[in-house]
């Protein structure tokens, strides 16, 4: 069984998420219901505040887009305490969505190419150069670590036409086809 994927609107969103360590319990678990989710959801990624846990996890398998960007042909990656470098300023601009925002998508400018460091399950570390859509869904992911979701970059004015559609998903006046967890009334 899947876990509920926590919305836009839930402040476990907007938390800061703190390093897993080498001796917590459970883990090998958590990262397998997270692919189990992930995969239920349709997403291609998935970072652990999306499930209601601020931990520096995230699981990714870029494989469904490949036939739009060949970089993610076969890109499976759980990354632990990950983190990356800026190699290329330069950004490029493209359509994303993110399963903690249904029905939504937006165009994003993201930076090309990345130096990313994780750790893998059995905390063996791990470095390699990311590039094209592959680099934007590991920015996408590791920013939900640090609280932000994409829409924090996209204009002002993009931001207001979509306000409404933001208030619905905060309000639970959205209906999703996943298990979800809505944020509490305030
Ligand atoms: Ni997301």
């Amino acid at each position: 069984m899947s876990l509920p994927i926590y919305l836009y609107g839930h402040p476990v969103l907007r938390a800061v998420s703190r390093p897993v360590d080498s001796g917590r319990e459970g883990l090998k678990e958590l990262v397998e219901k997270m692919y189990e989710t992930m995969y239920e959801s349709e997403g291609v990624g998935l970072a652990a505040p999306q499930i209601g846990l601020n931990e520096q996890l995230v699981v990714i398998d870029a494989d469904p887009v490949a036939d739009s960007f060949p970089e993610c042909a076969g890109r499976k990656l759980t990354l632990i305490n990950p983190e990356y470098e800026i190699l290329d300023g330069e950004k490029i601009v493209c359509a994303e969505g993110c399963l903690s925002l249904p029905g939504l998508s937006e165009n994003v400018a993201r930076v090309e190419h990345i130096l990313l460091r994780w750790v893998d399950e059995e905390f063996r570390p791990h470095e390699e150069e990311i590039s094209g859509f592959l680099a934007r869904i590991v920015q996408h992911e590791l920013d939900h670590l640090d609280g932000k979701l994409y829409i924090d970059h996209i204009s002002p004015i993009r931001k207001q036409l979509i306000r409404t559609r933001l208030r619905n998903i905060a309000t639970a006046k959205v209906r999703v086809d996943y298990p979800v967890r809505y944020a509490p009334k305030r």
